[in-house]
């Protein structure tokens, strides 16, 4: 647990790609972390690129970071003054984008004089699920996002085994990628779960990828060439959306539910932008696994996830971060 007075309110920023997110939880005698604020302001300026452009993510981090904490403190009731702790992600992530945040964080917790704490962004898309129960080890992680799509054992807190990883795209890659190529718009992921609920899932015969490994990676390359041939002929979007939804959300769970029996795992965290997937969660809830989804809104990237992040830092006890620590775009999880 934490020497520090409680409760103690810890705010929390992501800068880590295209959204500025910053979240305020507060953490409680009894060892209770509950979400007090998360405002997200996602930057529309990439949409006419067709990708994120770097600078001007960082530029819009820069315009927009004082207004969305103000807007959080705002929506928690607090001043700045109550912050008691301060948390941001270092990486992994883009430099430029990562460093508004961070050295935003590191500035404030030296303005009031209180603890910093840097945060890996993968652990924070992991304990964003803290906002729904308590998480302790053993568990298993599968991060699915825009960027990721990582299946941890944790075995001890604070301790991470990869055990599967996508060889290709990312999952939310391949969401986004078959809805453009089926003109369902951007960003992906909601736009095929919405045209799906109008199609057949039976339509498209996506075969499951890597059936038959003995590991658990994940490939997402083939469906989204089958997506291509499909929609080449002829297959209507709402019909390739469930399609395709269901082969994604199949090969998910199954990898998943496999990887489950091998450890002995029996609770298992979804997160990232994916784990809002309503055919995701309705699968996952079949499985007899206890799996648990980060609450609304603390799916895709955001702030509160990572003051969840900073929270169970320092509920484990670990020493806050040195301020001169930088920001890294590759940074494994994964320490085994
Ligand atoms: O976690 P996130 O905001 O960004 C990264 O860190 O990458 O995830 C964004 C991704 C996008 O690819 C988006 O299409 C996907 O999450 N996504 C979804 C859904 N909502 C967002 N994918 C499937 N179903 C959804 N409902
Ligand atoms: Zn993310």
């Amino acid at each position: 647990m934490t020497d520090r007075p409680l409760p103690l309110r810890i705010l929390g920023i992501d800068t880590s790609c295209d959204d500025t997110g910053v979240g305020i939880v507060e953490l409680t005698p009894d060892g209770r972390v509950t979400v007090l604020a998360n405002r997200v302001w996602s930057q529309a300026v990439h949409a006419q690129y067709g990708g994120v452009m770097p600078e001007l993510a960082s530029r819009e981090h820069v315009e927009r970071i004082d207004q969305i904490m103000e807007g959080a403190l705002h929506e928690a009731g607090l001043s700045v003054t109550d912050i008691g702790a301060v948390a941001a992600t270092s990486g992994p992530g883009l430099v430029g984008a990562l460093l508004v945040g961070l050295m935003y964080g590191k500035g404030l917790a030296q303005a009031l004089n209180v603890p910093f704490h840097a945060a890996h962004h993968l652990e924070g898309h992991i304990f964003a699920a803290a906002s729904e129960a308590e998480l302790r080890a053993p568990f298993l992680a599968l991060v699915v996002s825009g960027g990721h799509t990582h299946l941890f054992d944790v075995p001890r807190d604070g301790e991470y085994v990869l055990v599967g990883a996508t060889r290709d795209d990312a999952a939310g890659e391949a969401f986004d990628k078959v809805a453009r190529l089926a003109g369902l718009g951007y960003p992906g992921g909601p736009a095929i779960s919405e045209a799906a609920t109008r199609g057949d899932p039976n339509a498209v015969p996506f075969k499951e990828p890597l059936k038959g490994q003995s590991g658990f990676d994940f490939s997402f390359s083939g469906l989204k060439t089958a997506a291509l041939l499909a929609h080449r002929a002829g297959a209507t979007p709402e019909n390739l959306a469930a399609s395709f939804q269901r082969a994604a959300v199949q090969t998910l769970v199954n990898t998943t539910v496999r990887a489950a029996q091998s450890t002995g795992r029996r609770t298992v965290v979804v997160s990232g932008g994916v784990a809002a997937n309503r055919a995701l969660r309705d699968a996952f809830a079949t499985t007899g696994l206890h799996v648990v989804f980060p609450g609304r809104g603390l799916n895709t990237d955001n702030g509160a996830m990572i003051a969840l992040a900073g929270a169970a830092a320092i509920q484990a006890g670990r020493p806050a971060s040195a301020l001169d620590g930088g920001a890294t775009a590759y940074a494994p999880l994964a320490n085994a």
